[in-house]
């Protein structure tokens, strides 16, 4: 292994989905086999001593790709020199609550954590926010890091996403890998508007080929949009395997390339496509390369997805106005 490390930091790493994420970065998941990663690892101060536990399994793993690992509680130390930020410490959400009541409990942790960044990251740092609400706390972290490129964060969709792969391919019985061009617009919360109309199976398009409008508006979009509280109803917890395993997705692909022909969808700064306000962060349809990404242009939109559109881009304001009122952008 020749080539040099690559330093990635993941905060919340003594959490539930932590303990999905890190053995997998560990173990080549999204720079391959021939890439040894640093691993930074910041937690509260309380749940250093279980963070300990998890690195002792991370040694007793032996990855031959896992170069080091640090932990603290010092954001400042530990994203020195990052390339790669995870930003998934935050407080879930418990059953019968939604995503906005989170907003003040973690929002200020996205400021101190934007601020960190921007002072001590490495220059082509990429950061991806999962800790929920992720939009917003992504809009938080990049505006309080004035000196990074705003294109350098996004927040996390892709397991809303995958889960509206996983629900097409259950339907029409196809193979999740024959399911392209795939979109989540919007927040992520349960006023996402996962998009069937440009999506395809085998090459036909999704829509057209179920032909069953009442499904997708009464099955489909609820299905996909509610999932997460379907996982906190079932097992008592937020998801964690699925969102540790879409976090590696999603930085794999903005890092490495999407798929060729195919699209992924990501949480990025708007800059007014589709009609969508700048100023928020929005989930589109985006291709990636090298770690720059691009929103996927020319989508005919009709009145039933500019509707779900606009409705998402409207919870996304508010929470921005939210956030601005607590001072935390
Ligand atoms: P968890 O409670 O198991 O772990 C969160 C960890 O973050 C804890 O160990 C906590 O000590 C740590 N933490 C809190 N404040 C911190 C800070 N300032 N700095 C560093 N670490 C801090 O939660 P979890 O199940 O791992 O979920 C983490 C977040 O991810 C939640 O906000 C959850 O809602 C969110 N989530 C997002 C998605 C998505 O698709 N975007 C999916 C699932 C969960
Ligand atoms: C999810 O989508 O599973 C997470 O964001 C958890 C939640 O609060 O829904």
């Amino acid at each position: 292994m020749s080539q040099s490390p690559v330093k990635v930091a993941v905060t919340g790493a003594a959490g539930q989905i932590g303990y999905s994420l890190l053995f997998r970065i560990a173990s080549g998941a999204i720079f391959g086999p021939d890439i040894p990663v640093q691993l930074r690892l910041l937690e509260i101060t309380p749940a250093l001593g279980a963070l300990e536990g998890v690195v002792m399994e991370l040694d007793d793993c032996a990855f031959t790709t896992l170069d080091s690992v640090e932990i603290g509680d010092d954001p400042r130390h530990i994203f020195d020199g990052v390339n790669l930020a995870l930003l998934v410490g935050a407080r879930p959400r418990a059953k019968g609550m939604e995503r906005g009541d989170l907003l003040e409990a973690n929002g200020a942790i996205f400021t101190e954590q934007g601020r960190a960044l921007n002072e001590v990251a490495a220059d082509d740092v990429r950061i991806g926010v999962t800790g929920n609400p992720a939009n917003t706390n992504a809009l938080i972290a990049l505006r309080n890091a004035p000196d990074i490129p705003a294109e350098r964060f996004s927040a996390l969709t892709r397991l809303d996403h995958n889960r509206a792969i996983s629900q097409l391919a259950a339907k029409t019985g196809a193979r999740v890998g024959d399911i392209r061009r795939m979109t989540i617009w919007g927040n992520h919360s349960s006023t996402q508007y996962p998009d069937l109309f440009h999506a395809e199976v085998g090459g036909k398009n999704a829509a057209d080929l179920i032909d069953d409008q009442a499904w997708i508006e009464n099955d489909f979009i609820p299905t996909v949009a509610k999932r997460g509280a379907a996982i906190i109803e079932a097992r008592g917890a937020s998801s964690a395997a699925s969102a540790a395993s879409a976090t590696i997705d999603a930085a794999r692909d903005w890092l490495t390339r999407s798929a060729e022909g195919d699209w992924v969808s990501m949480a990025v700064a708007s800059d007014g496509s589709y009609g969508v306000p700048e100023g928020i962060v929005y989930s589109f349809p985006v291709t990636c390369s090298g770690g720059d990404w691009q929103i996927v242009q020319g989508l005919e939109i009709d009145d039933f997805s500019r509707a779900r559109m606009d409705a998402t881009a409207a919870e996304l304001i508010e929470e921005r106005d939210a956030v601005d009122q607590l001072g935390l952008i």
